[in-house]
């Protein structure tokens, strides 16, 4: 059986008086591909920013790879094997494609040095490798700010794998996406989870179908219910907090 890398207990987050996220006990196995699901307000990105460190939980623990990491800076958290992307990218406009990539090489923390070091054959090898898997290898000497928008969360994926994280956290990767680009997100998700984990949180459903194997769903702040995504869209619990909102894709 594989080991648990991630796991929370009774996590718990009030603001002011408003529970945005209440005794939530979750477990993530190394090398799954979880879908978190739930409407708007549900408390998706609140549990990224408690798994990452943004957030400080009020109550409750979040383990990764065993280890205690509550309330730790999102930098350790980072160091140990978490990236996270958030909505939206976040790139060097006025650097190269390869240029980015080149600055969030593990080891490579000054800017600077990165460019102007001389890399490894390795660190080459790998950084052509990720341009492959994000599609991006033929634009390498492209300025970064004449990609489309589908293309600059490519390249901030790209950014996120140069880390070499063990857990990938994604907070709606496809927003903005064409339809074409999001089926291949979908596809280079799925490519680069071979073994890492992958946590994913998304609102279009064709993506979700694409990619998904189990699934959670949140709902104000709460567990609601976990399964395949066909045992969830045939979860009535689920069917009456959807329907209030418009469709699955609200
Ligand atoms: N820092 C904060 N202070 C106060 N309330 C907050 C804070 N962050 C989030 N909330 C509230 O917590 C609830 C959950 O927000 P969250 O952003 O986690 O939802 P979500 O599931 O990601 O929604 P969406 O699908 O719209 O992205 C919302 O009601 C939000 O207004
Ligand atoms: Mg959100």
């Amino acid at each position: 059986m594989a080991e648990t890398i991630l796991e929370t207990k009774e996590l718990t987050v009030d603001f002011n008086g408003f529970k945005a996220m209440t005794d939530l006990d979750f477990s993530l196995k190394k090398g799954e591909l979880r879908v978190i699901l739930g409407p708007n307000g549900a408390g998706k990105t609140t549990f990224m920013d408690l798994i990452t460190g943004k957030t400080k939980p009020t109550k409750g623990s979040v383990f990764f790879k065993g280890e205690d990491i509550t309330g730790k800076h999102p930098h350790e958290i980072a160091l140990l094997g978490v990236g996270r992307k958030f909505q939206g990218p976040n790139i060097f406009d006025n650097m190269t494609v390869l240029e980015n990539i080149e600055v969030s090489v593990k080891g490579s923390n000054k800017i600077i040095q990165s460019l102007f070091h001389r890399k490894s054959k390795e660190d080459k090898e790998a950084i052509d490798n990720i341009l492959t898997q994000i599609g991006l290898i033929d634009k390498k000497q492209y300025p970064a700010n004449i990609l489309s928008h589908g293309e600059k969360q490519w390249l901030e994926i790209g950014m996120l794998l140069a880390l070499d994280p063990e857990l990938i956290i994604l907070d709606e990767p496809t927003t903005g996406m064409t339809a074409d680009e999001t089926y291949k997100t979908g596809e280079m998700v799925q490519q680069m989870l071979g073994d890492r984990t992958i946590l994913v949180v998304e609102h279009d459903m064709e993506f979700v179908r694409q990619i998904a194997k189990t699934v959670t769903v949140l709902h104000q702040g709460r567990f609601l219910a976990e399964g395949s995504l066909n045992e969830i869209e045939n979860n009535p619990r689920v069917q009456e907090v959807y329907l209030k909102e418009e469709n699955m894709d609200a």
